[in-house]
Formats: structure tokens, C-alpha cells, sequence
């Protein structure tokens, strides 16, 4: 259960005596985990995997040792663990305990918002166009209507718009947007959450946070100690590398935390991937060096497609909009053919090819076939 408890002491004080932390963790070996890599052999070759907005490089070898560490405590229950990654974040975030709910990854955070703020009773779901989907069929699930407002010319939410189509219901805010990789300004988000009637509830996903390093561009998990709608989303599947692990988490008031937890499955996050959470937090180099080698990358790719003649919206993620200036679908196709998975289509941009940042030698194969599928 997620719940503050006793057992986190007596669990600190296992974890303090030498002897009792080896019963807790016994020595197991392994081999030596191998590196994640975005491209993989397959039957039909090797496939460079840029679909998905993964992180390549993987998890921190702390994560990494961190999973080899819980694998004979598999047969607990994870209450430990998971408080131990809700005070390592409240502290990483300048909050208290209670007001952080983990999940199974940020999209369990985002079906939460939706059941327990949307719904047919409760009032229809507003979300920007394109967006990520995830909620939005999580809100059509729940029997909620769902509002799509356009983004602005510079890809930004259209804040105003939302607003008035709000009432009283949920308003999802993806910051940085994706697909597009574009970021709603700070003064627009900031005026936006105080302009906010209280019963209506504003949701903003910041899953590509530690990707944005533009001036224009901030987190507003400090708000939510003043605003009691405001909830905001972060995941480890990105700059953390642990998509297929599972874990994210939101910031919220207690209250709002407590309205959620109830729609939530007990125990959701998986021991395995609450100790790499944690061990990854504690890796100076994880955030650092994603920043880097994904701003190289997407340096490289994106000065490419220039000289070739492909603008680019500018991005402040680990994926990139491409204007092709021509139907993305049959691009999409022909790339797979070349064994390049690009991301899905986007109807609202049907001329837009979303395309992660992989390694460097990844993006010089995506350029050339990129190169060979548009000539
Ligand atoms: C904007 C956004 N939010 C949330 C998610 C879900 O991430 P996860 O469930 O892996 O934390 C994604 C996944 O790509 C995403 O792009």
C-alpha cells in the first residue's frame, strides 16, 4: 500500500545495520547487464528504433546495480521501496512526502487524472491538438467528452482558448509538447494557472522536462504549493532511461493526492523499478550526460535536414517534428522499408514526421535513408 509507515523505519534501520542490509539484499551474481541499444537485429536486419522517444543510452549503471541488488527481495511487497523514492523526490523537489503518488510509469498518472477528473458526472477532458493521446483515451474511456483546442502558430498550447472551453473539468497542459517538441512560454503558463477557477483541474505533463533548456521554458511544480489544481506529471522512461521499467510520478497538493490514490492499484510500481528510480536519482551523470549526447545528436540531425532543405520546428525534447511538405504516411512506410522506425502519424500535422533522437551513428543511418525516401 502506498501509504507513510512504520515499516520505513524499521526498514532504514535494516538498511543501516550491515549484516541485516546483506539478508535484505543477498549476493547474487549476474552476468554483467548489457547496454540498451535503440538498434536491434532482427530477422529482416538491423532496425534503428527512433520511434518512441526512448532514451538509448539506458539506465544509470546505479540503476542498473540497483535492479542486480532487488532481485532476491522479489518476493516482497514494495511499500519500502516506495517510500524510499517518494523521500528521495520530496526532497529532490523542495516538497513533503504527501504530496507525490508514484505510478506504473507517468501514463498511470495521467489514467488517474482522467477517472478521477473526468467523466460524464464530472466534465469533459481539454487537451491541445496535437498532443500525446494517452489521456485523451483514457477520458473517452471514462465517458468524458473530449475537447481538442489547436496549438498556436508557434506550436504553443492556446491557453485562452483552453480556458474558455473549460468548465469545471480537467485541462491537460504537455510541456514540452509532444509531438510537436515545442514549449508553452513560462509568463503564458504562469498567468494561465493563476487565471484558473479552483474547481477546474489543470494537469501538466512535464515528461520531457530535463530535455528543455530554453530561457522561455519552465517547471511549475514550485505552483502547486499555491494552487490546489494544479498536478504535474515527470517520468524516469525518459532522460532516466527506464521506459521499460515502469515508473513516474506527480506532484500535487495532499488533497488532490488523496482524491487520485483511491482509482489507483495498490502497490502499481514494481520493486525493480522503484530501486532504479531511486539509485539513478543518486547518479550525478544520468541528467548531465543525456542533456549532452541528446543535444549533439539532434544538433547533427537537425543541421542535416537544413542543408537538405527540411525545416524542423525547434526542439526542446529528445524527438524532433519534421516538415516534409508532403503526406507523412508513405514516408513512414518507405522508412520502415529501410529499416528506420520513425514515429506514428499525427493527424493534426499530416505532413509532419515525428522522429526520436537516437545515437549519433543511429541518426547518420535515419539522414541517409531519409535522404533516399524524399529524393
Ligand atoms: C508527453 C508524455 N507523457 C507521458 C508519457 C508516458 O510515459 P511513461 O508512462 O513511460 O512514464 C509519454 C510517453 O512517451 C509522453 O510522451
Amino acid at each position: 500500500m502506498n501509504t507513510m509507515s512504520v515499516s520505513r523505519r524499521k526498514f532504514a534501520q535494516l538498511l543501516g545495520a550491515g549484516a541485516a542490509a546483506t539478508l535484505v539484499r543477498p549476493r547474487l551474481s549476474f552476468a554483467k547487464p548489457t547496454q540498451p541499444n535503440a538498434t536491434s537485429s532482427t530477422a529482416g536486419g538491423t532496425v534503428v528504433r527512433l520511434s518512441a522517444n526512448e532514451n538509448p543510452y539506458g539506465p544509470s549503471p546505479k540503476g542498473l546495480q540497483a535492479i542486480t541488488d532487488s532481485f532476491g527481495i522479489a518476493c516482497r511487497y514494495p511499500d519500502e521501496h516506495n517510500n524510499v523514492l517518494i523521500e528521495k523526490l520530496a526532497k529532490l523537489n523542495g516538497i513533503n512526502h504527501d504530496q507525490i503518488l508514484l505510478g506504473d510509469g507517468s501514463g498511470e498518472i495521467l489514467k488517474l487524472c482522467a477517472e478521477t477528473f473526468t467523466g460524464q458526472q464530472r466534465g469533459p477532458l481539454i487537451a491541445a491538438d496535437p498532443t500525446f493521446e494517452a489521456i485523451l483515451k483514457n477520458a473517452a474511456a471514462n465517458g468524458a467528452k473530449v475537447v481538442k483546442v489547436p496549438l498556436t502558430n508557434s506550436f504553443a498550447h492556446d491557453l485562452p482558448k483552453m480556458l474558455t472551453a473549460a468548465r469545471g473539468s480537467l485541462i491537460y497542459v504537455c510541456n514540452p509538447n509532444n509531438p510537436t517538441a515545442s514549449i508553452t512560454p513560462k509568463d503564458e503558463l504562469r498567468d494561465f494557472i493563476a487565471k484558473t477557477p479552483r474547481e477546474t483541474m489543470i494537469l501538466v505533463d512535464e515528461a520531457y522536462f530535463h530535455y528543455a533548456d530554453s530561457p522561455d521554458y519552465e517547471s511549475v511544480i514550485a505552483l502547486t504549493k499555491d494552487h490546489p489544481n494544479l498536478i504535474v506529471s515527470r517520468t524516469f522512461s525518459k532522460i532516466y532511461g527506464m521506459a521499460g521499467l515502469r515508473c513516474g510520478y506527480c506532484v500535487a497538493q495532499k488533497e488532490t493526492i488523496d482524491r487520485m490514490r483511491p482509482y489507483q492499484m495498490w502497490d502499481s510500481v514494481n520493486i525493480m523499478a522503484l530501486a532504479a528510480a531511486s539509485a539513478s536519482l543518486d547518479d550525478p551523470d544520468q541528467v548531465p550526460n543525456g542533456q549532452r549526447l541528446n543535444s549533439e545528436a539532434k544538433m547533427f540531425v537537425t543541421s542535416e535536414l537544413a542543408r537538405a532543405g527540411y525545416k524542423t520546428i525547434p526542439s526542446q525534447a529528445n524527438f524532433i517534428m519534421i516538415d516534409c511538405r508532403r503526406p507523412v504516411v508513405p514516408l513512414i512506410k518507405a522508412m520502415k522499408e529501410q529499416n528506420v522506425h520513425v514515429g506514428r502519424l499525427f493527424p493534426a500535422l499530416p505532413n509532419h514526421m515525428r522522429v526520436t533522437i537516437g545515437k549519433k551513428t543511429e541518426m547518420e543511418t535515419f539522414v541517409s535513408a531519409f535522404k533516399q525516401v524524399t529524393a
